[in-house]
Formats: C-alpha cells, structure tokens, sequence
C-alpha cells in the first residue's frame, strides 16, 4: 500500500465515523416495508455530524436561556443599553470639557473672511431662510435682515441665537438647532450681518424696536 491510498483509507475511515453511512449494495439490511409505487424507504441513522450540531445548539440554547431569563441583571438588553447611554453621555460631557470654545455661545465672533460669507449666503438659500425672508434679505413672511431694527435684537450673539431658538411663539421663525449645525448657524448669523445696510429691491418697512448699530 503507498501512502496515498493510505490516505484515501484513512479519509474514507474519516468519513464513515462521521456520517455513519451503510455500506453500498447491502441496502438490503436497512430497507423498510413501505413501497410508494416502487419507490422504498431506507431506515439511515442520523449522521454523527449532524446530531453533534444538533446536540450544540441545544446546550447554546439551555446556556442562552438561562442566561439571560435568570441572570438578567448581568445580561440584559436593557442593562447594556442604559450603561452604553451613560457612557455615550460621559464622552460627551468630557468632549464639552475639553472644548468649551465649540459649545459656549456667549463668545461667539461674526466671521468675515469672503468664504465664510459665501458659505452663510449659500446656506441662506439651501436652508430655505429665503422663502421668507428673501435672497436680497429684504423680507417677506420674516423681517427685512438688512436694516438696523431688530425685533428679537442684532448682534452676531442675538442673530446667532434667534436662529437656534426660533422667533416668538407663531410667528413662523423656528429652532433651528435641531436641524442646522452650530457651525452653519454661525455662518448663517455672520452672513446676516455682512448684510448690514444693504439695499434690498423691495425692502420691508422696519419691525422691532430695537436700534442695532451694523457691526
Ligand atoms: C417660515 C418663514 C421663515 C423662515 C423659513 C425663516 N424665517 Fe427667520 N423669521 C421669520 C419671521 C416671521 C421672523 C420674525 C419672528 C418674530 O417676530 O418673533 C423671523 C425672524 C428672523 C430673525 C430675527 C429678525 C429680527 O428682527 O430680530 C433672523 C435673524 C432670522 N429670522 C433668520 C432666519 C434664518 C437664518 C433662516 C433660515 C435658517 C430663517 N430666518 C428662516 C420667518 C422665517
């Protein structure tokens, strides 16, 4: 015998412990009395193999269940949901720490570099501020943005925050926080001042009583 076939042998030796299949040509012995039209049955074991998985899964499914119905302080959904949102808060927390300047808005500066207020111009637009308050700032629905009366106060800072707290109640200037980054509204806010004594083509008579000198 060479080695190959030794192999082979070995293989098929392999092979019969695993699956446990009959001999060829002696289906004979396993053969059971039912006859469907002349097709018959043979009476296999179940492979070892498959049994192994089958006998697996049972035991993953008893560890499983106990797991998580009996010791669910260690392994509940909730559990682990509830301790990854308190982690998630802490990294934010110490996020904000570590860069006050990105969340403190009481030191917010009117950006004046050219892109900046092509960016703000942009976002005026695509953020559809013009639908009321027009591409000129001359106003509609919302105030005239480019005279120096201010209902809700002028100023990069009040700007800035009218934008992310929205005007009064039903006048139809929403939040934006939710919806438009810190960033974008800063560029919003400088864009709006850059605006500061424009001439709009069909302005708006003044509202607010509050004067704001251009910045
Ligand atoms: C649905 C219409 C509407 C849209 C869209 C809108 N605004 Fe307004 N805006 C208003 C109204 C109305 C007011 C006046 C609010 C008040 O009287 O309290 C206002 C007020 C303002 C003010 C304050 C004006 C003042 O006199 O104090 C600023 C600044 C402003 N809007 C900027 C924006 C920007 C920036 C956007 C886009 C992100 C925007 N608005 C989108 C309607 C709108």
């Amino acid at each position: 015998m060479n080695k190959n076939s030794e192999n082979i042998s070995g293989w098929k030796k392999f092979m019969k412990s695993i699956t446990k299949a009959h001999e060829l040509g002696t289906e004979e012995d396993i053969m059971l009395d039912h006859d469907y039209d002349g097709i018959k049955e043979l009476d296999n074991v179940l492979p070892p193999w498959w049994l192994a998985g089958f006998y697996i899964t049972i035991a993953i499914s008893i560890f499983y269940y106990t797991q998580v119905f009996f010791n669910s302080e260690k392994y509940s959904q909730k559990e682990e949901f509830a301790t990854e949102v308190a982690e998630g808060k802490a990294a934010i927390e110490a996020y904000k720490e570590a860069n006050p300047q990105l969340f403190d808005d009481s030191n917010i500066v009117a950006l004046t570099d050219e892109e900046s207020i092509a960016k703000g111009k942009e976002l005026f637009a695509s953020k559809t501020c013009t639908a009321c308050h027009l591409v000129d700032l001359g106003g509609s629905i919302g105030p005239n943005l480019t005279d120096n009366h201010w209902v809700l106060g002028g100023g990069v800072k009040n700007i800035y925050n009218t934008i992310s707290k929205g005007g009064r109640p039903g006048k139809g200037m929403i939040a934006w926080e939710s919806t438009i980054s810190r960033d974008e509204r800063i560029l919003l806010a400088s864009y709006i001042i850059s605006m500061q004594g424009t001439a709009p083509a069909t302005p708006k008579a003044a509202e607010g009583d509050i004067i704001w000198p251009a910045e």
